[in-house]
């Protein structure tokens, strides 16, 4: 019980720290020569990256057979929605300056926007259904919907992409990890993984 309090605050605290770090360089005038933008792409890229560690855990516990690293994915998954929240917000203060009117220009400019606006909602979609009354209210039809991640991180690499154009390094390197995380989903890919279980034994 105490290790499992344990595990869960440790993994929040390594997780607060790269935001709280990010605000400190804002507060402290650290983040370049356009720090809105700057906090715009740091809170995106900080986003897929929880949702990949999330995506990351039940590959590990069926890899390792290790049960903890299926405490703290809900927990990952919370904590990209609250980055992708805190990357809007930051994107209508920063880079709209909260002119809704503007929104509609912005959207025939730059499409990318929506693809992210609905990866959003998505992602606002499972968080309010995360909790365990949710899952007992939804039954089967919970694993379904909680299902759209998988759908969620092609909608975010994509949204990426469209942004980062021909510098695609670091996209590249997300996709990748992504992709494989995709692809160990597959059942018949997932088997090695067990039998690797029964290797680390
Ligand atoms: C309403 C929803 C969203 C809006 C309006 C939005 C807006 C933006 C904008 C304007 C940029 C580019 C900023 C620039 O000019 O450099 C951007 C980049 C990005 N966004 Fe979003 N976004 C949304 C949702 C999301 C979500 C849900 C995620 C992830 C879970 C995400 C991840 C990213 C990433 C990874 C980048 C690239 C960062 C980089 O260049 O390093 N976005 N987004």
């Amino acid at each position: 019980m105490i290790a499992k309090l344990y595990w869960r605050v440790s993994v929040f605290v390594l997780a607060l720290v790269p935001l709280l770090h990010l605000f400190w360089g804002a507060i402290n005038e650290q983040l370049g020569a356009d720090p809105g933008k700057a906090l715009v792409d740091s809170l995106g890229s900080w986003a897929l990256l929880y949702l990949l560690a999330c995506l990351s855990m039940t590959p590990l516990r069926k890899m390792t057979g290790w049960a903890g690293w299926q405490l703290v994915r809900r927990q990952l998954g919370l904590w990209s929605f609250t980055a992708g929240c805190l990357h809007v917000l930051a994107y209508l203060f920063f880079l709209l300056g909260w002119q809704w009117g503007a929104l509609s220009a912005e959207l025939a400019q730059r499409p990318y926007i929506a693809v992210g606006a609905l990866a959003w909602m998505l992602l606002l979609l499972l968080a309010l259904t995360s909790t365990r009354a949710s899952q007992r209210w939804l039954g089967k039809n919970w694993r379904r919907l909680h299902r759209t991640i998988y759908l969620i991180l092609p909608l975010v690499l994509l949204h990426m992409l469209w942004v980062v154009r021909a510098d695609w390094g670091e996209w590249l390197a997300y996709a990748l990890v992504g992709g494989l995380l995709l692809i160990l989903r597959i059942p018949a890919v997932a088997m090695p993984l067990r039998l690797m279980r029964d290797v680390w034994k």
